[in-house]
């Protein structure tokens, strides 16, 4: 997972935030779509109907989207407050610039609501993912569903910190430079994610009844239905 060292991506897009540069070369478009195709299907997208009405969050460039194009999934939207990464996406789904917290959508209108790495950039815990959670939980659908991939502390994201930390690994791998860095520019959310672990799955458990939950190799997974 961490060993290829990447060509930049964003010698090819330039990006003035160094966290949004170092995201952009973290993993070429394509590694990035492979791991969310892989994640989607360990999820059980399979089984979702092709026309779910389903939106992407903190979608960052939009690979995500893309990996749901290639299975097959035709209503498509993505929302991110950065129109820098908004801009990358070259896919036919809606991408709309806003933040997450305040949802431009109507109530009771998707089927799916993905997040995939984004929740652990708010800023205020817990005031901030309750307020995203309770526009999840007004857009949603009775029947509709979130999908959560999340940092998480685990033996193996502690591993990946520290190695990633050491000057000769960062000279050696672009990936794990990319990933210190993103670090190093996310350090207060970061940190304060994964300091509050209960806290977290009490709010999200709060809003949504899990269907499935998993923590491990540094991620949260969770699967819920609204409460
Ligand atoms: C780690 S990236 C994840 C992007 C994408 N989901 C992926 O996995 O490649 C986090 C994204 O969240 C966006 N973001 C952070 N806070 C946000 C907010 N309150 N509302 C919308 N987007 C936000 C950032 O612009 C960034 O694109």
């Amino acid at each position: 997972m961490l060993e290829t060292p990447i060509k930049t991506e964003a010698q090819e897009a330039p990006a003035s935030d160094p966290w949004e540069a170092a995201y952009l070369r973290f993993e070429t478009h394509e590694q990035e779509i492979c791991k969310f195709i892989r994640r989607l299907n360990r999820r059980g997208a399979a089984q979702w109907p092709r026309n779910a009405e389903i939106v992407e969050l903190f979608c960052g460039r939009g690979n995500g989207l893309v990996a749901l194009q290639r299975l097959g999934f035709t209503h498509l939207e993505g929302v991110d407050f950065s129109p820098r990464l908004i801009a990358q996406y070259k896919g036919s789904a809606n991408c709309i610039v806003a933040d997450c917290r305040t949802l431009p959508f109507g109530d009771s209108s998707k089927d799916v609501l993905i997040v995939q790495g984004g929740l652990h950039h708010l800023p205020n815990l817990p005031a901030d993912l309750d307020q995203t959670f309770t526009e999840m939980q007004r857009v949603l659908r009775k029947d509709g569903f979130v999908v959560f991939v999340e940092p998480w502390r685990t033996p193996f994201l502690e591993f990946v910190r520290v190695v990633s930390e050491l000057p000769v690994i960062r000279w050696l791998s672009g990936k794990m430079d990319a990933f210190a860095t993103m670090v190093e520019h996310e350090l207060p959310t970061y940190k304060q994610w994964l300091g509050q672990p209960e806290l977290i799955t009490r709010v999200a458990h709060s809003h949504f009844v899990p269907v499935h939950e998993s923590f491990a190799w540094g991620k949260w997974n969770f699967v819920g239905m609204p409460r």
